[in-house]
């Protein structure tokens, strides 16, 4: 499919809405994902799990591929998996437009990061909200994008930690300290309320499942998100 969503501004007062798509019907993806972006949707997060970094199995790069092929909208892909440095090639070739990794997970970080760079996509690290912002300091300088997780991530449904909103104000910090670049990301537990306190601390891209996917109208989820 002829795509024109693959360019992402470094504007990071820019608020970006992602809806997840582990809260959508997976009965029917290609109507689900195009219901998203009828409801005003910026990025489509995908949420790859593998059983093992996580205590959850969700989808691999077939899924990512066919959102990829059926419809025209930014893929924000989430691995949640223990080796991502050894799946990465698929879930490039699958069609990601950003590949976000965790830190904690088993693999060079830094050479993942560089590969997912090499590779033309943009380049997203994670980290779980008992991890220090120290853990990820050294790779700041490589990243597009940091998420800050704001549940322990494995299910949609949960609630908000707020206890990470100090580690995105020190993400926020570090990041005019030091002259970088990279987007602020929050995934867990996010609706109008919960947006909100995050935009306040700093983050400027807001994945929501439950609250989107979930709600009697979309477009006005969506919507109340962005504007919160
Ligand atoms: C959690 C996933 C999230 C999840 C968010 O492990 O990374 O992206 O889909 O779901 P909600 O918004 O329902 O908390
Ligand atoms: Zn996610």
């Amino acid at each position: 499919m002829f795509r024109i969503a693959a360019v992402i501004a470094k504007n990071f007062n820019d608020r970006v809405i992602a809806p997840s798509l582990l809260a959508a019907d997976f009965s029917r993806i290609h109507e689900e994902v195009s219901r998203a972006i009828h409801a005003g949707a910026d990025w489509m997060h995908l949420d790859v799990m593998d059983g093992h970094f996580v205590d959850n199995i969700s989808f691999g790069p077939a899924i990512v591929q066919t959102v990829h092929e059926t419809n025209d909208i930014f893929l924000d892909v989430h691995l949640m998996i223990s080796r991502p440095d050894h799946y990465l090639q698929r879930f490039i070739a699958a069609g990601s437009d950003l590949i976000t990794v965790h830190v904690e997970a088993d693999h060079d970080v830094a050479e993942t990061l560089r590969r997912i760079r090499e590779a033309g996509c943009q380049v997203g690290l994670a980290l779980n909200p008992a991890t220090p912002i120290s853990a990820v300091e050294p790779f700041l300088d490589q990243i597009d994008l940091l998420l800050c997780m704001t549940v322990v991530p494995g299910f949609g449904g949960q609630a908000f930690m707020p206890e990470v909103l100090e580690k995105i104000q020190a993400a926020v910090k570090i990041r005019e300290t030091k002259n970088l670049s990279y987007h602020v990301e929050v995934d867990g537990g996010i609706d109008a309320v919960t947006a909100a306190r995050c935009y306040a601390a700093g983050a400027n891209v807001m994945v929501a499942g439950s609250s989107t996917f979930r709600a009697p109208d979309m477009a006005a989820a969506v919507t109340a998100i962005r504007n919160a």
